[in-house]
């Protein structure tokens, strides 16, 4: 086994973080792990929005939570949020950012920092409540948000678990 190998066998999806703020330096490395991901075509038609303020990441979440009517979400309270968006128009916006997103979820692993993909956004980013703080991160109207990377550091230290799935060699 190699570090990189055991890297991903570690990665788990984190729902707990504690306030400690991550680092503009690590947000940049994360980000460009991101930006590292394949591309259908190589169109890059992606961009990756970086919210740190911990109150703008509520207020994107208490409007999710009012379209959805979810009292008190809050994405579990990480410090950070990347937000990968893509073009509309894309056929591969969404493999593409599904792509950037495990790159970032890797990358931030490998920097002790947790994260978890959060789904909501996907089918309400056009809503009326939503898009215009979309419009305020300066997110493209054009764009979608097919799954974001709620980050932050650990509460409690990864347990490593079996992963299931099937296999099958045809030799
Ligand atoms: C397409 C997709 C959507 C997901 N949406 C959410 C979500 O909205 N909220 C959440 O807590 N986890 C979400 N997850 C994380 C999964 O629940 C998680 O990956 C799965 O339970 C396996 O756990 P692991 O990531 O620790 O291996 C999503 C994962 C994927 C791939």
């Amino acid at each position: 086994m190699n570090n990189f190998i055991d890297l991903i066998l570690s990665r788990r999806s984190i729902r707990k973080f504690n306030n400690t703020p991550i680092s503009k330096n690590d947000l940049e490395l994360i980000v460009k792990a991101g930006l590292a991901a394949p591309s259908g075509k190589n169109k890059r038609t992606w961009k990756f929005t970086v919210v740190s303020s911990t109150s703008k990441i509520q207020m994107l979440a208490d409007a999710i939570g009012e379209v959805l009517s979810r009292k008190n979400y809050n994405f579990y309270k990480p410090t950070a949020l990347i937000i990968p968006s893509n073009s509309r128009e894309s056929p591969w916006g969404r493999d593409d950012n599904a792509c950037a997103l495990q790159n970032i979820f890797l990358a931030a692993h490998s920097l002790q920092i947790g994260s978890v993909w959060i789904n909501q956004l996907r089918d309400i980013c056009d809503h009326e409540i939503i898009r215009p703080i979309l419009d305020s991160f300066e997110i493209p109207k054009e764009h979608i948000v097919y799954g974001l990377a709620a980050l932050g550091y650990i509460e409690e230290p990864l347990k490593i678990i079996e992963r299931t799935g099937l296999i099958h060699f045809v030799e």
